[in-house]
Parts: C-alpha cells; structure tokens; sequence
C-alpha cells in the first residue's frame, strides 16, 4: 500500500483509533492471512469460515511486525483501526487508495492511471493473464493473484498499486445481483470488458437473464468518460452498449465487431491461431495457450489494450509471448513416459467442459487415446443433472476413448453418456479421488493424453498435481 497513516486509514474507513499514534505509517502490503504480514503490514482481521483474523492480530504486530490492525473490536495492546463491519471497510480503504492515487497521476505531466475491470461468466482470470502481460509491456502494470475477483480480493489488489503503477487490471467476479456494483464502487474503471453472459453459477442467479443483468452492472459502473469493450459475438453482452456511458468497442468474429479476429484455426497441439484486424490493420496472433476457446480471451484482452491506447504491433507481439500465468488452466504436461496431461482442474462449468473435450480431442488426434478425467460441475441449480447429462453426450460425440466420472455428482455424466451409445469400458464410474487415482495408475499407458477437469470445490486439482508431478518411473 502506498504510506499512508493509521489517521489517514481511519478516515477512510470511518474508523477510529485505538492504542495507536495517529501519525503511524503503514508502510508494508495489506493482508488478511496472518503468515503473509511484513514488517509495516496492515493486518486486516476478517472474520472467516474457520478461523477469526482478530485472533492473529496480535502475533501479526508482535511476531510479524505489522504496523496496523484493522478490526471490529479492540483487542488489548493492538494498534488498530476499530471499525463496524472489516469487510467494507476494507472496501473502502481500497476506494480511498485509489482515488488518492488517481489524484496524484490527475497533475500536469502526471502519468496516466488506467483502471480496467473484466467480467463474464468464463476466462476472467484467463484474459486478465493476458491482458497484465500485454499491458506490463506498456508500463507498471498490478493485476490479481491467482482468481482474486471478489469483495475481498478485489480491493487486496486494488491496494498493492502505488506511485508507479500505470495499469490495474482487476478481474471482477458476481455471483448475484448487486456484486459488481460493489466492486465497481470501489474500483470504478476506466475500461469495462464483458467477455461472455454464460451458464457459470447460474444456481445463485435463477436464470441467465439475471447473470446478463448482474454482468452489465460492471458497465453502468464505468466512470463517466469510460470505455466499454463489449463481445459483439455474445448478444446479451453486446447489448449492454445500451448502458455504456460513452464509447463502446466491440470485439468478435463477424464484421460486427471493431477488433475482429479472421481466419481462426487451431494448430495440431491445440493452440488457436487468428487475424487480428482493427480499423484497417491486421496483425497474426499465434497463442501459446492451449484450446480454441481462449481465442475469445485473447481477442478481449487485445481489444481492451488497444481501447487503453497500446499500438497493434505491441498488443500483438505481447500476446504471442504471453503465457496461462495462473494453475491448473489447460496446463499441458508432456511426461517422459509418453502420457500427456491437460490440467485443466482449476474449475469447470458446462462452457469451459466443452472447450476442455474438444481441446483434448484436437490433441489426441486420430493417432493416440484420448481420456477424460471428469468431476461434478458445481453450483448449477436446478438445471444439474441435464446439464451433466449434456457433457456424457459430448464425451460420445467426441469419441473420447476413455471416460473416468469421478464422485455421486457427476454420476450424470456416465448415464448420458451410456445413453448416447457408449458401451463396454469407455466410461468407467468411481466414488471418489483415491479410486480415480488407482483407476488412472492401472489404465493409463504410454501415448494417452489425458485431460482432468471438475469444479474447484470437487477437488480434481489434486489429481492434476499428482498427474503432472509424477516421478515417472523408468
Ligand atoms: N471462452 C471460454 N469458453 C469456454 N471455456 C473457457 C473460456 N475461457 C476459459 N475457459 C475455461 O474455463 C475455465 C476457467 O477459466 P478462467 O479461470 O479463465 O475463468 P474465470 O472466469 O476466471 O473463472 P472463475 O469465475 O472461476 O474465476 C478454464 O477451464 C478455462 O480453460
Ligand atoms: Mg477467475
């Protein structure tokens, strides 16, 4: 965080002061997992599932060195801000950081602060990877860890910018009505990107409607002067140009779009390859990433560069470079035994399932065996058993070789699957991790490429380490 005083923390959370000098500086990073404080940290003592922060806050100024606590109750010897509710309060610290950072780069010569969220209901954390690797070659860029995206980490990232900081990039996550206005309150951005209005946690929404409605709130949250780069190929995201404030850029594959990517195609490892045009130029992107679907992810990343003003050459030669910086997201291992294992763990909804079969389709191509590893997609409401069902279909239609369901929750898929005319031991059903992992040791051979993908909370990601740490044996 930028040096700010215990004063200064106070004001802006509408805090008050206890057991600490006013005039204290924070000057190490914001946390909230006490075995990340610095010495000069602000520990920030939420309250959690399992563990009370405000039981850590002493060690964290004791032990760690923290210079600042911000809590909801005085705790003794602690130097805190006391406040009603933590979590706001450290939305709001974030919102006064940032403005005062906008203030600072808002004087002549000054440079430029360009705060840019990213919403959808698929390839958020994805298309911020690439957009903070695209933007880093243009200046200091912050951007979150991991799939920091909501009333918590969103304003953890917002707080690690400073002085020098040219580019946020924020990936902006709603489950509800209501989540992205919070976010963008905090963190109202200069450039909004809408990727895609999906089936992802249409369980909390009731419907997709809803998810376009709570996905627009990005948009309307955009400061008066912002830009709204829209999916033109997606109809309720190009719809929310009706709400923009202003300018709108739109990307896609038709001539609807302002930066349209031509000639899409998908290279023997499953890497998409595309023209970029924009306003009569074109340039050839060739990502590294694997699967066809995050074409759409670097054609939003590159259309969102191009609208915070990067060149087209730049945006481009930034973007063949640039790499999945976060785990378990078609990561692709080549095991010295011969097996080839996509992880793609990370998390799964029926969008992302499909663009995941059909990758480990390309990539098995007619010569080796392809096998799917899959785990019940969450948070799917009422529509899941059909929506499991639709993924044992696609296993089929597909021809993948061998299927290994794992866990009662994606049960479902076997059944369509078996529907749909497989037979024999293509699709193989187990209770949990431990009997996937015999299953796999006992069926994997040389020249099987294997893809292994659930929701986060179903665990697969534990397979995906396993399977792409190996110690193969000789
Ligand atoms: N455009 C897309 N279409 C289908 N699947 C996609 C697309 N983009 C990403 N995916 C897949 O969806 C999964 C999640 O991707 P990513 O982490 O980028 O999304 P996210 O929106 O950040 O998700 P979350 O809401 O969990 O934070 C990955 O398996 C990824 O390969
Ligand atoms: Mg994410």
């Amino acid at each position: 965080m930028i040096a700010w005083t215990a004063q200064q923390v106070a004001e802006a959370t509408g805090g008050r002061l206890a057991q600490v000098d006013p005039t204290v500086l924070v000057t190490g990073p914001v946390v909230t997992d006490s075995r990340q404080v610095e010495p000069g940290s602000l520990f920030v003592a939420l309250p959690g599932e399992h563990v009370d922060g405000h039981d850590y806050a002493e060690s964290a100024v004791s032990d760690g060195g923290a210079h600042l606590v911000l809590a909801a109750r005085e705790l003794p010897g602690v130097p805190a801000v006391i406040v009603d509710d933590v979590e706001v309060a450290l939305g709001e610290l974030a919102r006064g950081v940032l403005a005062a950072l906008r203030d600072a780069a808002d004087v002549p010569g000054g440079e430029p602060l360009t705060v840019i969220g990213i919403t959808g209901s698929v390839g958020k954390t994805t298309t911020k990877d690439l957009l903070a690797q695209i933007c880093a070659t243009a200046g200091a860029t912050i951007a979150p860890e991991k799939s920091f995206n909501n009333e918590i980490g969103l304003p953890l990232t917002v707080l690690r910018a400073d002085e020098s900081t040219r580019f946020l990039v924020l990936e902006m996550g709603a489950s509800g009505i209501g989540h992205l206005e919070y976010l963008t309150r905090i963190a109202p951005p200069d450039i909004a990107t809408v990727l895609v209005v999906g089936h992802a946690h249409l369980g909390g929404f009731g419907g997709i409607e809803a998810v376009a409605t709570a996905k627009s709130e990005i948009v309307t949250g955009l400061l008066p002067d912002g830009v709204a780069v829209l999916n033109a190929d997606d109809s309720r995201v190009a719809a929310m140009a009706a709400k923009a404030p202003g300018e709108v850029l739109t990307f896609g594959t038709t001539d609807a779009a302002d930066v349209r990517a031509l000639d899409l195609r998908v290279d023997r490892a499953g890497r998409a390859q595309f023209t970029l045009a924009f306003r009569g130029d074109r340039a050839e992107v060739a990502l590294r990433l694997v699967g066809e679907h995050h074409a759409h992810n670097a054609l939003a990343a590159a259309a969102t560069a191009l609208t915070a003003g990067l060149p087209l050459a730049q945006v481009v030669t930034a973007l063949n470079a640039a790499d999945a910086l976060s785990p378990h997201r078609m990561h692709v291992v080549d095991r010295p035994d011969g097996i080839t294992v996509i992880d793609d763990s990370y998390n799964a909804n029926p969008d992302s399932m499909r663009a995941a079969l059909k990758a480990l389709a390309v990539l098995a191509g007619r010569e080796r065996r392809s096998v799917a590893v899959l785990g019940e997609m969450m948070e799917l409401g009422p529509e899941t058993r059909v929506e499991h069902e639709a993924i044992g279909l696609q296993v089929v239609r597909l021809n993948i070789g061998l299927t290994v369901v794992v866990g009662d929750g994606a049960r479902p898929i076997a059944a369509g699957a078996v529907r749909e005319g497989s037979w024999g031991e293509e699709v193989l059903f187990v209770a949990d991790l431990d009997e996937a992992t015999r299953v796999l040791e006992s069926e994997l051979r040389p020249g099987d490429v294997v893809l292994v993908k659930s929701s986060n909370d179903a665990g697969l990601w534990r397979l995906g380490d396993l399977l792409t740490d190996v110690e193969v044996p000789a």
